[in-house]
């Protein structure tokens, strides 16, 4: 079959005929149409993320049809889409020791087909379509978790979601927005924000100008409930600092690295909650998928290339200039 291949750190990102992974009779065949890439998967090309496996073909989010199954549930015919977990276990609290996310170790998405077992996969919500399906499941449970479970938004929270143009932070927007929060945003581009305030944020700062906390606080004079970031690095000591006094900041990722000379200090006086999350439980998956039913989210995606020309998609991830999922059609 034709799949996108990781062959090495750094190797160019191309097609490859390569086997389909072994198809035990209890697994599920997908034809995959659609599948997207999230920032992980240019961490692995880069050979920038833990426990690095090569060859390995990507992808953690697809949308497809079944083209093999003994399942009376998931009959031949049906579009689904996948959850990406992978053991995550019985703890709600956190993953079991041998969880994984597809798409590495495992063969992932961005494949024609992927055998799968049947509790992986799910019923699209019938107001998606195929490719806005393939945009949500990582981003989706990962902005679900962290802002409806960790961050426990309630109607009202002033919060502020950085980097908007991301994927996940996209889709943390449209959740904060449907929970009734009043919603704030930074980015490195203004035409982001603009974007954002048509999706009901109030307002938003650009973080890569000078000060730009001193213009976030006359926005949002008494600060904020909850602030959900994925950025890290030394902006974190300006989080703590528009933080409102009790409230939490939640993080998921750290694309700009540690955070150097953290000021512990604030964090006690202030009395605030930090709090760590990463993707979320199957329970968590299930949920999310009502939740984006009952609210009629659709995910936002920024553009729809082939997957022969993966490599040009991976490129523009890398530019930064997205807003929203990038998503790869295969047929
Ligand atoms: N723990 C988990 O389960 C989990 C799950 C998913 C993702 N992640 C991690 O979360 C991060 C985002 O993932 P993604 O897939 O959403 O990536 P993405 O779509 O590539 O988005 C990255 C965004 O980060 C923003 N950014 C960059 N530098 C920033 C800074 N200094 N301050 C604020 N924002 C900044 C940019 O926003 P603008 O374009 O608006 O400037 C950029 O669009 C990655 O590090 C990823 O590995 C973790």
């Amino acid at each position: 079959m034709k799949a996108v291949l990781f062959t090495d750190k750094d190797a160019s990102i191309c097609v490859h005929d390569v086997p389909l992974s072994k198809h035990t009779s209890d697994d599920i065949l997908i034809a995959l149409s659609y599948s997207s890439i999230n920032h992980r998967d240019l961490w692995i090309s880069k050979g920038q993320y833990a426990k690095i496996q090569y060859p390995v073909i990507p992808g953690s989010d697809g949308s497809g049809t079944i083209a093999e199954s003994s399942s009376s549930q998931f009959p031949i015919g049906m579009n689904v889409l996948i959850n990406p977990n992978i053991n995550w276990g019985n703890n709600n609290a956190v993953q079991s020791s041998i969880y994984s996310i597809l798409g590495m170790p495992s063969q992932g998405t961005m494949a024609e087909f992927i055998s799968i077992p049947s509790n992986r996969i799910h019923c699209i919500p019938p107001h998606l379509s195929m490719e806005q399906a393939a945009a949500l499941p990582l981003a989706g449970l990962t902005a679900f978790r962290a802002v409806n479970m960790k961050g426990a938004i309630q109607k009202g929270d002033t919060v502020l979601i950085t980097g908007i143009g991301g994927g996940v932070a996209l889709m943390a927007l449209q959740f904060a927005i449907a929970l009734g929060a009043q919603v704030y945003v930074s980015s490195s581009d203004p035409v982001k924000i603009e974007k954002a305030k048509q999706l009901g944020v109030i307002d938003g700062v650009l973080y890569n100008q000078p000060n730009w906390q001193h213009t976030l606080m006359k926005l949002c004079p008494n600060g904020f409930d909850c602030i959900i970031d994925s950025a890290g690095g030394e902006h974190w000591n300006t989080l703590t600092h528009i933080a409102k006094p009790g409230g939490k900041i939640v993080f998921y990722g750290a694309t700009q690295g540690s955070v150097p000379e953290f000021i512990l200090q604030r964090v006690f006086w202030k009395q605030l909650t930090i709090i760590g999350s990463t993707m979320g439980s199957d329970a968590e998956f299930e949920y999310m998928l009502d939740f984006v039913k009952h609210n009629q989210i659709i995910p936002i995606i920024d553009s729809i290339y082939s997957l022969d020309n993966a490599a040009a998609a991976f490129k523009h991830m890398e530019s930064g200039n997205q807003f929203g999922k990038i998503v790869l059609q295969h047929s």
